[in-house]
Formats: C-alpha cells, sequence, structure tokens
C-alpha cells in the first residue's frame, strides 16, 4: 500500500443559516484551487439544496448512489467552476454518520480511493447543530466557523464552540467575519466572540480574517455563479484571496486524523 497522502479536511459552518457558509466553501476552495491545490467540496447541506443551487448544478448521481454500491465516489463528482470538484448534496451525506458496518469500510474505500487525487476536502456543514453537523466537524481536522455581526450569528457560533469544546474536547477554531464592513469591523467581531468563550471555555480562536459585505456575491448567487468567477476583482473576492493564502499556510496534518480514511472513520465513530 502507497504512503497515505496528507489531505487537509476543513469543516466550514457556524451555527446559523445564511451566514456565508456555502459562499465561503465553495469560493475558498476555487481559490486553493487557482494556487494549485486539488480541491473537493463535500456538500453536506441536507436541507434545502445548497451548492447545487448555488452554482447551477445539477448532479445526475450523489453519496446515497456510493453508499447503495451503485456507483464509486469518483462517479459523483461533479466538476465545479476553476477546477474544483463537488460531492453533491443527498441524503447520503446524514447516512454517512448512521452506516451498517458493510457501509462503512465501503464508503472508507471510496474516499481513499480518491485520497491520490486531492490535497483539500472543504465539508460545507449544515445550518445548526445536528448531530450529523457535529460529526463532520469532529472529523475534520480544521474548523473554520463564518460568523457575522448579528446577535443571533455570535450567539449561534459561540453555542456550537461551547458544545463541540464540551462534549468532543475540541479546543481550536478558525473564524472567518463575513459581510462586515472592513478588517476593524471583522476584528471587533472576533474580540466579541473570543470575550465569550474566553471566560467560558478553555478554547483557543484564531482569526483567519474577513469577507466584506459585497454586492457582487449577492449579484453571484442570483446568476448562479462563484463570485471569485464572475467577478475576480471585486473585494470579496480579493478577500477570499488573502484568506485562501492562510488556509494554505496551516500545517498539514501530521495526525492519522488529516488522511481521508480516517475523516471516515471518525465520522462512523461518532
Ligand atoms: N460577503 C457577502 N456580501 C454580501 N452578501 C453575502 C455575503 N455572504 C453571504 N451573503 C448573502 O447571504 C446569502 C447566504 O449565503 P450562503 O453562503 O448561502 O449562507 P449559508 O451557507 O451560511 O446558509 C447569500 O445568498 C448572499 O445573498
Ligand atoms: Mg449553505
Amino acid at each position: 500500500m502507497s504512503r497515505p497522502h496528507p489531505v487537509q479536511v476543513i469543516a466550514v459552518s457556524g451555527g446559523k443559516g445564511g451566514v456565508g457558509k456555502s459562499n465561503v466553501s465553495v469560493n475558498l476552495g476555487i481559490a486553493l484551487a487557482e494556487k494549485g491545490r486539488r480541491v473537493v467540496i463535500l456538500d453536506a447541506d441536507l436541507g434545502l439544496a445548497n451548492i447545487d443551487v448555488l452554482l447551477g448544478i445539477k448532479a445526475k448521481r450523489n453519496l446515497q448512489d456510493v453508499l447503495n454500491g451503485e456507483c464509486d465516489l469518483k462517479d459523483v463528482l461533479v466538476n465545479g467552476p476553476g477546477g474544483i470538484k463537488i460531492v453533491p448534496a443527498s441524503s447520503g451525506t446524514q447516512r454517512m454518520t448512521q452506516l451498517s458496518a458493510m457501509e462503512h469500510a465501503g464508503l472508507i474505500n471510496a474516499f481513499s480511493e480518491l485520497g491520490d487525487q486531492i490535497d483539500v476536502l472543504i465539508v460545507d456543514t449544515a445550518a445548526g447543530i445536528s448531530e450529523s453537523v457535529v460529526s463532520f466537524l469532529r472529523a475534520s481536522q480544521e474548523v473554520l466557523l463564518v460568523v457575522c455581526d448579528e446577535p443571533t450569528s455570535i450567539t449561534d457560533c459561540y453555542a456550537l464552540i461551547k458544545l463541540m469544546n464540551r462534549d468532543y474536547g475540541t479546543n481550536r477554531f478558525r473564524i472567518v467575519a463575513n459581510q462586515v464592513r472592513n478588517d476593524q469591523e471583522g476584528r471587533v467581531l472576533f474580540d466579541k466572540l473570543t470575550r465569550v468563550t474566553e471566560r467560558f471555555l478553555d478554547v483557543a480562536l484564531q482569526y483567519v480574517g474577513i469577507v466584506p459585505y459585497d454586492e457582487a456575491v449577492k449579484k453571484a448567487v442570483q446568476r448562479q455563479k462563484a463570485f471569485l468567477e464572475a467577478y475576480p476583482r471585486a473585494r470579496a473576492s480579493s478577500a477570499i484571496r488573502t484568506l485562501a493564502q492562510k488556509v494554505d499556510n496551516w500545517p498539514l496534518p501530521t495526525t492519522p486524523r488529516g488522511h481521508l480514511e480516517f475523516f471516515v472513520e471518525r465520522l462512523i465513530e461518532a
């Protein structure tokens, strides 16, 4: 067997819906692909159809078909903008956390096959703190939380951090401030979140940066395009590139946890 190839697994979450998780996932993915990374996005939002709507993609197959043994994971991958690949949403992602032993083995195989072909797996999670969201966060090496300057976003984000910390001992979270006016506002928002978490929990929050509020994001969503592609010179796009630069410098996984197989194993353990 070849030596497992380190894959950066990043779960994007935040508690509240509508904060920008999917936009950050997709555009960060494209920005990392621009840097030569091979990126796959796992659309794990089971609620409303998510990335497929965001990008106007029609998927013929999804993860459910892999679990049913009808095809391989590579048959499910859809080509997205900028060279990223997408594993489309399905009830399959929820089922990923509730599988039989046979299915576990199948899924692990499916992801290990993929392992040689990707560098970064971004998991775009659903809103809320359901069991399946928590499993994805637990299984991922990096947890990237998207937060907006709204009381509900901050409290939801706090609730998520608290749950992950109390129940699973996760103590490191990366924070992106979305829909803020500038970096200063992003810092202020980050400080707000840090104050509550530091007071009550033993966690380290790491500030990654901001995506400014930008009409280009809204226009791109309406056109079912990624803003980085539709408006490459928009403020949001340069901010995403700055984020990607930082993400690209994050340490690669040194623990088995960073390998795709182990991602799936941890997912299933939950
Ligand atoms: N930086 C931004 N500037 C302007 N609007 C934004 C920005 N980020 C998100 N939005 C708006 O918020 C909506 C929800 O974003 P989305 O990424 O789908 O959130 P989530 O996945 O968290 O539910 C988008 O359709 C867009 O209209
Ligand atoms: Mg979403």
